[in-house]
Parts: structure tokens; sequence; C-alpha cells
């Protein structure tokens, strides 16, 4: 079968979220929509499974948790919200997932994919893709929503839906974290759990999860960090610099506003934060020797 996950027999992995990747069906069914969805590529034609493996914790947490309202912050080409909504099927389960993003699904974007064996880079909309490659059964689960979450998440959160897990994924810097998070806290429900990605303290995008994450404490009894990206599909890029998900649950939660001018205070300390990782503003001044 062209789709077989390259490495089917791999030791097990000692990360009780990716337990999933020792069931072969679902390793199986991950690995096929990650093709279609969640590979990275360049031009010179290396395609790696870009943290695939997210995907795996989503069905853990679908089979664990069984929720039925599900909010998905960042599509992207839909990994996320497809492999969800196909492992909700697998456990026969109903649920509807929400997902958010800028890009309307009608807008070509760049998409490394492989399909029957070969991989190549197309220009297509996530539209054209999922009516394509995606079984009907499965993206009729997803309900999209267009717009930066500046809007979409106040305009959800006011019209009183909530959901049982919240998948964080969308932008990375500070404010967008921070904002995305504290609308998420807005909208979960009772007993809800929330998945972020991006944990990474040594890259610039990831500090965003990770300051975010040390607040979360106060809202939650459980602050898990864990890395995925690698250890079951391979592919990592960056395996010098560790990187991991961060999984919130056990919520002290009942209901939460948002304070909007707080909300300005952390847009301006992301302005600063990227500006310390300009090399000028760093204050050592290197002597030229003679
Ligand atoms: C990393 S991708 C999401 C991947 C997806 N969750 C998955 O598992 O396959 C991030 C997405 O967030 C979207 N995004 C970034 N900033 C956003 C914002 N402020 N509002 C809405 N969407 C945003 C981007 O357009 C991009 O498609």
């Amino acid at each position: 079968m062209m789709n077989t996950h390259p490495n089917p027999g791999a030791a097990p992995v000692r990360n009780a979220w990716l337990e999933s990747a020792e069931n072969p069906e679902c390793r199986e069914r991950i690995w096929a929509l990650g093709l279609l969805t969640g590979l990275r590529g360049n031009e010179q034609g290396v395609f790696t499974p870009a943290n695939f493996e997210r995907a795996l914790v989503l069905d853990r947490l679908i089979r664990l948790r069984r929720p039925a309202r599900i909010l998905e912050i960042g599509t992207g080409r839909g990994l996320g919200c497809m492999s969800m909504a196909a492992s909700a099927r697998a456990c026969g389960l109903e649920a509807r997932i929400t997902t958010l993003d800028i890009i309307p699904a009608e807008t070509p974007q760049r998409w490394p994919i492989e399909v029957e064996g070969r991989r190549e880079i197309r220009f297509a909309s996530r539209k054209e893709v999922w009516e394509k490659h995606i079984d009907p059964a499965v993206r009729n689960q997803v309900a999209e929503v267009i717009g930066p979450t500046t809007r979409t998440l106040p305009e959800l959160a006011e019209s009183g839906a909530r959901f049982d897990l919240v998948f964080i994924d969308a932008g990375h810097d500070l404010y967008s974290v921070v904002h995305d998070l504290s609308y998420s806290l807005q909208v979960l429900a009772e007993g809800g759990a929330i998945l972020m990605d991006d944990f990474a303290p040594m890259e610039e995008f990831g500090l965003g999860t990770c300051i975010a994450a040390q607040h979360a404490h106060r809202f939650f009894g459980k602050v898990e960090i864990f890395p995925t990206e690698g250890l079951v599909f391979g592919g990592a890029e960056h395996p010098e610099a560790p990187r991991g998900m961060v999984l919130l649950s056990e919520s002290r939660l009942s209901g939460a506003g948002v304070n909007r001018w707080k909300l300005l205070g952390w847009k301006v300390a992301g302005w600063m934060l990227r500006l310390c990782h300009a090399p000028q503003a760093f204050p050592s001044e290197p002597r030229v020797e003679r």
C-alpha cells in the first residue's frame, strides 16, 4: 500500500499522549491524512511530516474525553480538524468540530501533498483538496469560521457557544497566543480541556505558548508539557531546539471574562519581545581585534 507509514514496526513510544501510535489502524489513518493535509516540502523535493504526531494526541484525547463540541483555533490545511473528525467517527462518537482561520476556504495556498505515492507542491485551496480527497462523512463534521481570531473568538463567546475540547494552534506570537487562550477560557465548557501546540522555549515563535502556559497554572489543576514532533513519524526539523505541546485539564474555572485593556498591554509586550530577538538589540558591543 502506497500510504504505509515508513516505520510501522517502530518501538513503543514512552509518552502517554502518543499511545494511539500503538494502534496500527489509527497510525495509518493519521499518516494518510497527514500526507494530504500536513506535509512540509521544498522546491528541492525534500518532504517531511510536520508534527503529524499532534493528530495522535488529538485522537487519544477524543477517546479518553469523548468531547462532543470541539473548537480548533487555526485550521491550516486541515490535519487537526480532519483527524479529529475521523477519530470521532472511528470511536463511534457524534462530534461537531468548529475550526477558525483567517484564510478563506477558497484561497489557494502552497500545498505540499502526496497522492497515490506521488509527492508534489500544489497551489490549492482547502475547498479543492478537501472535496477531492477527504471522505464527505468526515468533512461534514467540520464547520469553518473565517476571520481573524480577534473578531471570531469574541463573536463565538458572545453567542454563548461552549466547547469540551479546544485546540489552540493559530498565531504563535505572544499577543495572539495570550488572546486566543483568554477567549478559549471563556468558551470552555465545565470540565473541558485545552491543547496548545508549539511550546518552544528556544525559538522566537514558541515563546507565546511558554508564557501563556505559565499563566494557565492559575486556571487548571493539571498543566502537562510533552514532546511530540518526530517521535512516531519522524521528520523533526530542529532536534537541537526542544518543542512540545501543552495540555490544560482539571479546570478551576466557572466562566471567565476577558479584560481588553490588559490584552492591549500584551500587544505592546509582544512588540517588545520581538525587538528582543533582533541581533542589534543585544547590549554587548563586540570589539574589533587589531
Ligand atoms: C499552524 S497552522 C494550523 C494547523 C492546524 N491546526 C493543524 O493541526 O493542521 C496555523 C493557522 O492559523 C492561521 N492563523 C494565524 N493567525 C491567525 C489569526 N490571527 N486568526 C485566525 N487564523 C490565524 C493561519 O492562517 C494558519 O492557517
